[in-house]
């Protein structure tokens, strides 16, 4: 158990951005990641399907003999978290849109959302929220669409442009100082978000938080890998394409 992998699921390529800063932190870990693309997106499905994606992913980790799972889904682990940890004993980590700093720390008072309908419409979004932004404005938007393109292999252009702007011109008018990117689809199209957004708007993700938190719990539970190898491995159960898009040259993907 202590040398299994970490394993991290998500509907498709967006759990890659936080694989990456996990295997940046942590690069003697070996991972086993999760593409569900075969029922992507999951931002506009049900509570229920969620949940029942969100368990076949970890029962298909766990026999694969991985130690601790990372949701690496904000729609997933906002819909479906509380249930999985009450289900399995194995330790979880999840994202959650990065709310908390973006309230902390703005000083025009109105933050911007990005994240998908499930998201957005969760309880524990909702929780969250209502807890760290009672004093300031929140402007959302659920991002539709996005997640399609970007399955799709698209990360720039002016079709995405375009469709950003619809997303994000009503949180530039209403004055916001920080963009919360609640899906880890979205880091992927930070470039083009940057060239629509202005100068004085930060962007935020979750990614090296998750990382840290994944960490934390790795070396809690007295999990540390004790070999000298390590490899990643990454699986999908449609196509490979998106993952061949954002992966390295000589990266092991395998169709399941
Ligand atoms: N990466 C998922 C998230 O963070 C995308 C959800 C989807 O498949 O719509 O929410």
């Amino acid at each position: 158990m202590i040398n299994g992998p970490i394993g991290i699921f998500d509907s498709g390529i967006g759990g890659i951005t936080i694989y990456n800063e996990i295997n940046k932190l942590m690069p003697n870990e070996s991972i086993i990641y999760l593409s569900d693309n075969l029922n992507s997106p999951y931002g506009n499905k049900s509570k229920e399907e969620i949940k029942n994606f969100s368990t076949k992913n970890t029962n298909w980790l766990i026999e694969k003999g991985c130690k601790i799972i990372v949701v690496a889904c904000n729609t997933a682990t906002t819909n479906s978290i509380d249930y999985l940890r009450n289900t399995y004993k194995i330790p979880f980590v999840g994202v959650e849109p990065a709310i908390k700093p973006a309230a902390n720390n703005t000083k025009t008072g109105v933050i911007g959302v990005l994240a998908t309908k499930g998201t957005l419409t969760s309880n524990l979004f909702n929780i969250t929220s209502n807890d760290y932004c009672s004093e300031i404005k929140i402007i959302e938007s659920d991002g539709k669409g996005l997640v399609e393109l970007i399955e799709n292999g698209i990360f720039s252009g002016e079709k995405l442009e375009k469709m950003l702007k619809l997303f994000i011109d009503p949180m530039i008018s209403a004055n916001i100082d920080y963009l919360v990117l609640g899906c880890t689809h979205y880091p992927l199209i930070s470039k083009s978000l940057k060239k629509i957004l202005p100068r004085n708007v930060k962007i935020l993700d979750s990614g090296i938080a998750v990382a840290k938190q994944t960490k934390f719990l790795i070396n809690k539970n007295k999990l540390v890998n004790q070999n000298d190898k390590s490899e990643s491995i990454f699986y999908c159960n449609s196509t490979t394409s998106a993952l061949e898009k954002v992966l390295e040259k000589n990266s092991i993907i395998e169709k399941i």
